[in-house]
């Protein structure tokens, strides 16, 4: 199978020594760079347009950084009937209903294994389960970085020494502002909502999400002293089955959330990741393994072009859910010691109206949103 690869930074390089590693019949036998940058390897070239008309590239393998132009050529790889698979959240989160409508018409798979939980099959292993079980919540630590930083504020760094050693370590980008933000983990539950329910949410309801920036040794203190720690989470409810709903209502979250010291969340430590599920049959599963790092996101690409080679059949495109705030609520606990309760979308309302006077937030969800 020859593929072409967008890319060639940090997992695009990756994933094209793996394949040369250990062969499993897969070519990458186009690279697309930026033009400048395609000396020295006769697969290079800064042409789009010559990939997408190349009819013996079957598969198109996106491994760019940012939304545009990799938005575009996802699109483009799709109308002219390549299967894609792409580690890339932000270029597909936007628009997925469309792209995978886009697929399905072209009787091609657009696969992203790789753009959420890195190597742990977490994608993969929601739409398998969501074939029968219904599935009605998700929470993850899904992003490296930030579990970095707050396991490292835990052994007593401030927070500009975990980042400045997460950026050593390369676990942190040098503007970590996607990352610190939330806006990575929104993406992730976007893609996640869409595996796990079959739903995202309108383009007019934006994911509510509290950044990490503010975390202190502080808080930390605070929250161990009631035996609780902060983990950086993505988290969504669906209720699918309302009667005489046209669409299933949806809430999704981004934010610090505090949990019991003792939870299995709690334990984990540097950049990995763990996230759960809840089946109404199958009941709670957890998923823990490496979230990132280049060779972990390509062996993700990797089982996802595997998968194409065995016959993968295209998704069906998820439908755009109506918003309910009310699945998501609970506790928030600032820095100084003041608790509200309410919504997620309150509370995270109020993490930006009140933050700059009473400092970070987390949020402390009803127990029976993260119940195992
Ligand atoms: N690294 C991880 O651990 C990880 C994990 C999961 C998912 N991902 C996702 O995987 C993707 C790649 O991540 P990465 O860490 O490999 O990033 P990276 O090291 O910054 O590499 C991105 C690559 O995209 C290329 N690129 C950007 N715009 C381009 C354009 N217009 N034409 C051609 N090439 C273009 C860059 O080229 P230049 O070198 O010329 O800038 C660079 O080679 C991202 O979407 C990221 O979110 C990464």
């Amino acid at each position: 199978m020859n593929i072409a690869l967008l890319g060639y930074g940090t997992v695009g390089r990756s994933l094209d020594e793996l394949l040369g590693e250990r062969p499993v019949g897969i070519v990458v036998s186009r690279i697309l760079r930026r033009s400048g940058k395609t000396q020295g390897d006769p697969r290079m070239t800064d042409d789009i347009a010559s990939i997408l008309s190349d009819e013996s590239i079957e598969v198109v393998a996106e491994a760019m950084s940012g939304e545009e132009p990799a938005a575009a050529y996802i699109e483009s790889a799709l109308l002219a009937g390549k299967h894609v698979v792409t580690a890339n959240k932000a270029a597909i989160a936007p628009m997925l209903p469309k792209l995978l409508s886009i697929a399905r018409e072209r009787g091609v798979v657009l696969a992203f294994e790789a753009s959420a939980g890195g190597v742990i099959p977490w994608i993969a292993n929601l739409r398998r389960a969501a074939r029968f079980d219904r599935i009605d919540r998700f929470c993850g630590i899904l992003n490296g970085t930030g579990n970095y930083l707050i396991d490292r504020m835990t052994c007593g760094l401030s927070f500009g020494e975990a980042l400045a050693e997460a950026q050593a370590l390369g676990f942190a980008e040098a503007d970590p502002t996607a990352d610190v933000g939330g806006f990575d983990l929104v993406n992730k539950s976007i893609v996640t909502a869409a595996a796990a329910f079959g739903c995202v949410p309108g383009v007019e309801t934006p994911v509510p999400v509290v950044g990490l920036e503010k975390l202190s040794v502080d808080f930390m203190h605070l929250a161990a002293r009631e035996g609780k720690t902060v983990r950086f989470m993505a988290f969504g409810r669906c209720a699918a089955n309302r009667p005489n709903a046209q669409a299933p209502a949806l809430a999704l979250g981004v934010a610090p959330v505090l949990l019991s010291s003792t939870s299995l969340e709690a334990g984990v430590g540097r950049n990995y990741n763990l996230a759960s599920f809840y089946g109404d049959v199958a009941g709670p599963m957890s998923f823990f393994g490496q979230g990132a790092g280049g060779r972990p996101t390509a062996d993700a690409m990797i089982a996802d072009m595997l998968d194409i080679a065995r016959g993968a059949v295209p998704a069906t495109p998820p439908v755009t859910a109506a918003p309910d705030d009310s699945l998501l609520f609970g506790t928030g606990l600032f820095e100084d010691g003041t608790r509200i309760a309410g919504t997620f979308v309150e509370i995270a309302a109020a993490a930006r109206r009140e933050g700059e006077r009473r400092g970070f937030l987390a949020f402390e969800p009803d127990a029976s949103l993260f119940s195992r």
